[in-house]
């Protein structure tokens, strides 16, 4: 059984700021970095560092080369990726004293994919086989049929969400890991509870993994339902923690380990994650999740 992720990989222009500026102010950044981040790409590496071999699939563009050296230093397999003219993705993060963030998206290499790389990639999986998406890329939809026609187990993580979304076929999707934000846009529910059981209701089949920040994660499937509350750190910044969570959490139903200790593992490793600067770069691996003391 193999693991594709099909995603996003943007470069992250990440300032420090004071607070998250205000539309018409202009204010001053204390300091900035270039990462490597991207949905994708950082729920791939969370992927790896979880322990999981996966491939990552996506475009680069001409500015993105590094994406590759990364890859392989982080363990992802890049036989998918390409190489586009123009643009890379790229994002413009501000972060507050706070850690809070806010991110500026621009779509570029990220946004031109064709249904002929699409078929080119989705020929080398099938049956059983696992594919992760975000909503970072163009063709979603295409992916998601074309994904589900092989027999894919098919993981959403549906962010950010918007408005083109609604070209997919959401019945297909067998796993959805989504934030409260993304959770209330998707079902027009304001409360966890109420959001997971509306999910729930549209995607009888599937498995709902709602992630809470600091308020913890709840995972749903048929009669199981379990809480899992957050592990308390000082947070430096908290790009990617989802992505974190999202790649521990797949990580650990491939290794089929008991639910209760996927949402511990995942969660562990969202938490360190805020506790560094940057995207992929503040993902951990899973000896540090091991040996983060909880108590
Ligand atoms: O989830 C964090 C990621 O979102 C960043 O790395 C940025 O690229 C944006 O896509």
């Amino acid at each position: 059984m193999k693991v594709l992720n099909f995603g996003s990989l943007n470069l992250d222009y990440t300032y420090q700021v004071s607070h998250i500026s205000r539309p018409g102010e202009t204010i001053r950044a204390k300091d900035v970095s270039m990462n490597l981040g991207g949905k994708g790409f950082n729920q791939s590496v969370a992927l790896s560092r979880a322990g999981l071999a996966c491939y990552h699939a996506g475009l680069v563009g001409e500015e993105g080369l590094e994406f590759y050296d990364a890859c392989e230093t982080f363990g992802i397999k890049t036989d998918y990726i390409k190489t586009v003219t123009g643009r890379c993705g790229h994002t413009v993060i501000q972060v507050d004293e706070d850690g809070q963030n806010c991110i500026l998206l621009f779509g570029g290499a990220n946004q031109k994919n064709s249904k002929e790389y699409v078929d080119e990639v989705l020929k080398n999986f099938d049956t059983g086989d696992i594919i992760v998406l975000q909503n970072e890329i163009n063709e979603l939809p295409y992916i998601i049929d074309q994904a589900f026609a092989k027999g894919m187990t098919i993981v959403l993580n549906p962010s950010p969400f918007d408005e083109r979304l609604d070209a997919c076929d959401l019945g297909k999707v067998s796993i959805f890991i989504f934030n409260e934000t993304e959770g209330q846009q998707m079902t027009g529910m304001t409360t966890p509870a109420t959001i997971v059981a509306a999910m729930a209701a549209s995607y009888s089949n599937a498995k709902i993994v709602l992630t809470l920040g600091e308020g913890g994660s709840i995972y749903h499937h048929g009669d199981e339902e379990l809480y899992q509350a957050a592990f308390k750190v000082a947070t430096v910044d908290t790009t990617a923690a989802g992505d974190t969570f999202t790649g521990y959490f797949i990580a650990g139903l491939v290794k089929k380990l008991p639910m209760r200790e996927v949402l511990i593992n995942a969660s562990k490793a969202a938490a360190l994650a805020v506790t560094k600067a940057g995207a992929a770069l503040s993902i951990p691996f899973m000896s540090e999740v091991e040996l983060f003391n909880t108590d």
